[in-house]
This record gives C-alpha cells, structure tokens and sequence, in this order.
C-alpha cells in the first residue's frame, strides 16, 4: 500500500449561523493523501473545499465545527493540527501579508520561527528562498512593501514564505485564479518543480481541469460537501462515472474554464443513499441509486 501523508477519515463539519440551526457543510469526506503526490480537489463554488482544507489546519471560523474518527500525519495520530508540517497557500496573497510591513520582515519571521539562527542569517537565507522563487534583484524585494509588487511576484513570496516553513505537506487553496493566463502558468511550472526536488506532497484545490492535468496525479471531485468521485488523474479524465464529474469535464472542454461551475441536476444529495462503487483500488464513486 502507499504511504499517506495524511490520512482523514469520516471529517463533518457543520456551521452555526446566527437563530438558525447548524448547517452541514462536510458530510463525511474521507482525504488520503499519498507521499509525494499531488492531489487535486475539484468541485463548485460553496461544495466546501476551503472548509475541508481549512479543517485540517484548525483554521475554521468561529461558528464551525469540525468532528472526524481519524487523522494522522506520516502515520502518527495528530493532537496538535497546529504543529503538523504542513503550509498553505491561498487565492488571494494580500489577504496573508501585512501592507505595513517589508517582505524581508515576513520572510525573517518565518525563517527565525523554524530555525535557530541569527538574523543576519535569516537574511541571507531570505534572499536564497527568493532567488528558488524565481524573484529578480531579490535583495532590492526585500526591502519592498508587498504593495509594491505584482500579483504573480506576491504569490512566489507566498511560496518563499510557505517553503521556509519547512512543510511536508502543501496545501495550495486556488494559488492561481486571481492572476493572467501566463503568470498562472508561470506559478504553477515553479510549483511543480519545487514539488519535484522537495519530493513535497501537495493538496492543489482547483476549479480548472486544465490544472489537474498539468499538475495533479490524483482527482477528488467534491459536490455538495462530499466527495462523489475519486480517482487517478487518467482514471476521472477517460473513466469517469459520476454525471457531476462528467459534467465538469465537459465544460472543461468547451473551454469554459472561467465560468463558474454550476449544478444542472439541482437536486440535492443531501438525503439520498449513495452506494460506494470501487472500479479499481484507486477509482471509487458514491453513486445515488438509480443513476447509471
Ligand atoms: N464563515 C462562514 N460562515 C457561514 N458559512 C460559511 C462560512 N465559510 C463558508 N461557509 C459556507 O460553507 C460552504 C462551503 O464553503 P467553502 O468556502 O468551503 O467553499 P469552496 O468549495 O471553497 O468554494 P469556492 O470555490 O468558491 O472557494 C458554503 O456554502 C459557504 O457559504
Ligand atoms: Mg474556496
């Protein structure tokens, strides 16, 4: 069997908003995620992505609760999802870098969190991290505002700041979606080569099947807060069963990969019994009885 990096079994989590009961938003997803590998996770708008990811940082919003029978790390229970080796990338990198501060200061900071080493040396490990990044006059960034750069350079400092950590395991929320058709292209080949010479596992949350094939070696497809289909990437791409990942697969190919992706069958899974297939030790989907 493969090794997991991560192993989560049967993970809910539902919110509570304001007078109404709680709301479920993961129902029962399994994530086993295979050393080195990378992992895609595809699914609509609101089908949870960010919930699951965020649930295994221990980042979820106040008003959320998260419960799952098992979760390891490398094989070792996890009591602490804090301390796990594992950074995340998000869409949009304003949203994680202080405007008053300079790149070398966050860059600094991470280093001397996980490394005992002086600030001189932070320094110039700093400049390192960025040279790998693949940022021009690394030096001259480190004394920039994050307002100072592009939005492609602003995610290669995420990047920087999420390999200084030190992760085993990467987990990459839409890292590409706020930038130009060439500067995604760009993040994502550097993602890919540092995956490879980092042997980095990575979790790739993407709602562009152009991604997945570039990038991923295995798909989950997540509707409505479960996951319908899983597969290898040749499995979902030529195999798949699930009329929503078929669906998604058919807008990829009209080109469409901007459009939101949208339900056409708007029932909902919510309350219906599905049936585990396994088509292979790889290839699983939860079909509602009835459908082909
Ligand atoms: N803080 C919150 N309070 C209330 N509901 C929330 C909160 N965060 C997320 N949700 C709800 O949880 C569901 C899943 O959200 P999530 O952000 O995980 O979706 P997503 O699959 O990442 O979507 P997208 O592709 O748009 O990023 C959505 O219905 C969303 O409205
Ligand atoms: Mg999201």
């Amino acid at each position: 069997m493969t090794e997991e990096i991560l192993t989560m079994t049967n993970l809910h989590v539902t919110i509570q908003a304001k007078k109404h009961p709680a709301l479920p938003i993961i129902k029962g997803i399994d994530l086993h995620i295979p050393k080195g590998k990378v992992v895609g996770i595809v699914g609509e708008s609101g089908s949870g992505k960010s919930i699951a990811m965020k649930s295994l940082m221990d980042i979820l919003p106040d008003n959320a609760h998260a419960t799952f029978d098992q979760f390891l790390f490398a094989g070792q229970a996890v009591t602490d999802a804090q301390k796990i080796p594992l950074a995340m990338i998000f869409q949009d990198p304003m949203t994680s870098l202080n405007p008053l501060r300079t790149i070398g200061y966050h860059l600094v900071e991470v280093i001397l969190r996980h490394q005992k080493i002086s600030k001189k040396q932070a320094q110039q490990r700093a400049i390192e991290e960025l040279e790998k990044v693949g940022i021009p006059l690394p030096e001259k960034r480190m004394k920039q505002f994050p307002h100072e750069l592009s939005g492609g350079m602003r995610q290669r400092v995420m990047i920087a700041m999420a390999l200084l950590a030190q992760p085993q395991l990467l987990i990459a929320d839409e890292p590409t979606t706020a930038l130009d058709v060439t500067i995604q292209a760009q993040i994502l080949a550097l993602m890919k080569e540092l995956q490879t010479s980092e042997s980095l596992s990575v979790i790739l949350v993407t709602h562009d099947f152009g991604v997945v094939a570039g990038m991923c070696d295995f798909v989950n497809v997540m509707y409505q807060g479960r996951i319908v289909e899983k597969g290898t990437v040749e499995e979902i791409f030529y195999q798949a069963q699930h009329p929503y990942t078929k669906q998604l697969l058919a807008a990829a190919h009209l080109g469409d990969r901007d459009a939101p992706l949208r339900t056409v069958n708007a029932d909902s899974y919510a309350d219906e019994q599905v049936v585990k297939k396994e088509l292979s030790a790889t290839h699983h989907v939860w079909l509602k009885e009835g459908n082909e």
